[in-house]
């Protein structure tokens, strides 16, 4: 009994020595002190015994359990204070490296293009309003003096909702929005920002959806020479005060006479940057504003057309993808 003693402390001091972590150390005790362990096991042959070994194997015994939990205890010890080492290794914080950048956005380009236009026709006096995408046919096109078998509402390819309903072509029904929201006072001269959808197939040019701004003034006495040393002194603070401007004349149902403006590029030739024009004395009146008293101008420019001649951009798409590589071209505008 006493070799048996001696061989399981022996052979316990290894596998103590050797557990690898906490967990393993914990089952050891288990498998060596617990209700059913090895020490257990060999004290439960004590019966046997005579009664004059008895007290010495017993002793003996008592010895061997409190080395064994001395042992577990140093080694339960080593371990924790290697597994915090361990710790400390792996989260450690390196005070000394850069740190994560911190990425800011940028106005989109036509974003930055239509807070140009705004701040400029605001400093000649104008206000800025805002209109329905979602546009009821009587606004779009009847206000407008387009009727309903007009053929002009042709050159206005819609994506109607109902028959009575679509989104709107063009930001122009704004102008009939605000002239009755007015109901007939002046001076009115707004500007509309605004997205439009048109159904045109996507190439370089052209895009469903796209976006406009729409001008307009109703006072007495609006003669085209304003709107033309309005529109000047637009292009001139957008493309530069030596950019050459041709006013065409042009149709629009909703205005008389009506014209379109372009700008020389001098790679590209003339091109067209607005339609614009007097208001039609019809859609005057159907807004409630007498045309023999008042008068007024109206303008819609094409925001992306301005952003592709202003920053030389190529193709229309461009401003719809999100591909940050364009769009960061652009943070500090
Ligand atoms: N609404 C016209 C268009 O979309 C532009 C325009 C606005 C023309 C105002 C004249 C006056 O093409």
């Amino acid at each position: 009994m006493q070799k048996k003693l001696m061989e399981l402390k022996n052979l316990a001091e290894k596998k103590i020595q050797t557990a690898k972590d906490l967990q393993a150390l914990k089952e050891i005790r288990v498998a060596l002190l617990g209700k059913k362990g090895e020490l257990t096991s060999v004290l439960r042959g004590m019966g046997k015994l005579s009664p004059k070994e008895r007290p010495q194997i017993g002793a003996l015994a008592n010895k061997i359990r409190s080395q064994l939990e001395a042992w577990i205890e140093a080694k339960r010890e080593e371990l924790e204070e290697a597994k915090f080492v361990q710790q400390l290794a792996t989260e450690k914080i390196d005070v000394t490296l850069p740190g994560a950048p911190i990425t800011v956005g940028g106005v989109h380009p036509l974003q930055a293009v239509i807070e140009e236009v705004e701040d400029i026709f605001i400093g000649m006096g104008f206000e800025v309003a805002e209109g329905p995408e979602v546009e009821t046919d009587k606004f779009n096109f009847e206000m407008m003096n387009f009727l309903k078998d007009h053929p002009a509402r042709d050159m206005q390819d819609s994506f109607y909702i109902t028959p009575e309903i679509l989104l709107r072509t063009h930001t122009s029904g704004v102008q009939a929005r605000e002239m009755l929201a007015k109901q007939g006072e002046v001076p009115l001269r707004i500007i509309c920002p605004g997205k439009v959808y048109r159904r045109d197939q996507d190439d370089m040019t052209h895009s469903h959806q796209f976006m406009q701004i729409e001008g307009l003034a109703v006072d007495h006495n609006v003669t085209m020479s304003e709107l033309k040393g309005v529109l000047l002194t637009f292009i001139h603070k957008v493309f530069g005060e030596e950019t050459e401007v041709r006013l065409r004349p042009s149709f629009f149902p909703f205005v008389e006479p009506g014209m379109e403006v372009d700008i020389y590029d001098p790679q590209k030739g003339w091109l067209e940057i607005l339609g614009a024009g007097m208001v039609h004395p019809r859609v005057l009146e159907k807004a409630g504003y007498n045309p023999e008293r008042y008068t007024g101008f109206a303008f819609g420019l094409g925001v992306e057309r301005i952003a592709m001649l202003k920053y030389g951009i190529d193709d229309i798409r461009h401003f719809y993808n999100n591909d940050l590589r364009f769009l960061r071209q652009f943070q500090s505008v």
